[in-house]
Order: structure tokens, then sequence, then C-alpha cells
């Protein structure tokens, strides 16, 4: 009995088929989003709740200073990256539920944004002065698996937030001991972020595969190591 047609190549279809695009943006869409780019990269965030870093500011040494000062420079740089993955993946859901999450959880990364800066000023050290280009690689990164669907999306945020825990862990060792001001920053972002992860999975996110996460912790490394820096 001769063979069907494409008998056999059902597998190999499902695997090479392509994201299918979302619909274009209207000129609404694209004003918002241009303007939450700006007012991440440019003005100064403006935080919902009060930063936990309440005490009184903590002397420390010269040298102390500037290693919190750096520090601190990578995480305020993280928490532009998280504000542009989370507009691009909005930009491109497709279920009005999950852009609306995602908006919400870039909004509530605002307070980290925030009281980032305001250490870091604190600090008397400055951004990063590649966060616009951080910004963009971060919106282009997150509008590309949000095109996978919503569930990968979604994978994506539980993912990063998993990944930027076991970073904070690590600044958390790092950082002087008596500069209780950033580790009251660093650990209440840390408990933000588990909850976002966990709410993403809640939500649906699948889970990633290996080389995407491993690709994603090479990314995040070469932005840290460079922020610490520039
Ligand atoms: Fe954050
Ligand atoms: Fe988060």
């Amino acid at each position: 009995m001769p063979r069907a047609r494409g008998d056999g190549w059902g597998p190999y279809n499902r695997v090479m088929q392509l994201p299918s695009l979302p619909p274009l943006p209207s000129l609404d869409a694209l004003i918002s989003t241009a303007d939450k780019a700006l007012r991440s990269v440019l003005a100064p965030a403006r935080a919902a709740r009060p930063s936990p870093a309440s005490g009184p500011v903590p002397a420390l040494t010269e040298a102390q200073r500037r290693e919190s000062g750096a520090l601190m420079r990578v995480n305020h740089t993280g928490e532009v990256a998280a504000q542009a993955l989370y507009h691009g993946q909005a930009f491109v859901a497709r279920n009005e539920n999950t852009r609306a999450m995602l908006l919400h959880a870039a909004r509530e990364e605002t307070d980290h944004l925030a009281w980032c800066e305001t250490r870091l000023s604190e600090l008397q050290s400055r951004p990063s002065l590649l966060n616009p280009l951080w910004y963009a690689g971060s919106f282009a990164i997150g509008a590309l698996a949000a095109t996978f669907g919503d569930r990968v999306s979604l994978g994506f945020v539980a993912e990063t937030e998993r990944q930027v825990e076991g970073h904070l862990n690590v600044h958390l060792a790092r950082l002087p001991p008596e500069d209780s001001s950033s580790r009251a920053i660093l650990e209440q972002m840390r408990t933000d972020e588990i909850s976002h992860g966990a709410a993403a999975r809640s939500a649906g996110g699948a889970e990633l595969p290996a080389p995407v996460s491993v690709l994603m912790k090479h990314t995040s490394r070469v932005m840290t190591h460079t922020a610490y820096w520039i």
C-alpha cells in the first residue's frame, strides 16, 4: 500500500514549526512602549512602597563604599533589564491576562529600580553608562521569548527570576557586612523575585530547555560583569 505523503514527518514538522508571529501592534501600543522605555532608562524611578533601607545610613570606609557602589550599579542595571524583558514580553503577549500580569510585575519591579537608584546616589555611585544598550537588548530578548507563546513567555519569567535569586544570593554574600542599607534592599528584592517566579509558574509557565537556561545565564553574566565597571 503506498504511503501517504508526509508520513513519518509529523514529529519533524512539529519541531521545526516556527513561532507564529503576533498581530501587528497598534500605534497606541507603540507609543506606550516607547514611553515606558524612555521612562525606564532616563527618568528617575518612583517607588510605590517605602525603601527597605529605612534605618540610618551606615558609615562605610572608602573601599566598602566603592564595592557597594559597584554591586548596586549591577543590581540597578539588572532592574533596568527586568523592566525591558517585561515590556518586551507584554508588547508581544497574545493573551490580555498575560499582558496585564506582565505589566503588573513590571510596575512592582519599578520599586526595585527606585530603591537601587536611591542607594546608588547615597553611595556616591552612578548607574551604568550602558543601560540604554541593556534595555534595548533585553526588550528584544523578551519580545523574542513571547513570540513562542504565553506559556513559554511565563516560563521565561520563572527561569529569569530563579537566576536572579541566585545572583542576589551571591551579592548578599559579597556586600560589605556593614552595608545594612544595601542588604535590606537586596533581601526584599529577593523575596519579591521569588514570588514573581512562583506566580509565573502557577500561571502556566513552561519549563525551558536546559540550553536556553544556560544561554540566559551566560548573557546575564556578560551584563553583570560589564555593569560592575562601566
Ligand atoms: Fe527586580
Ligand atoms: Fe522580579
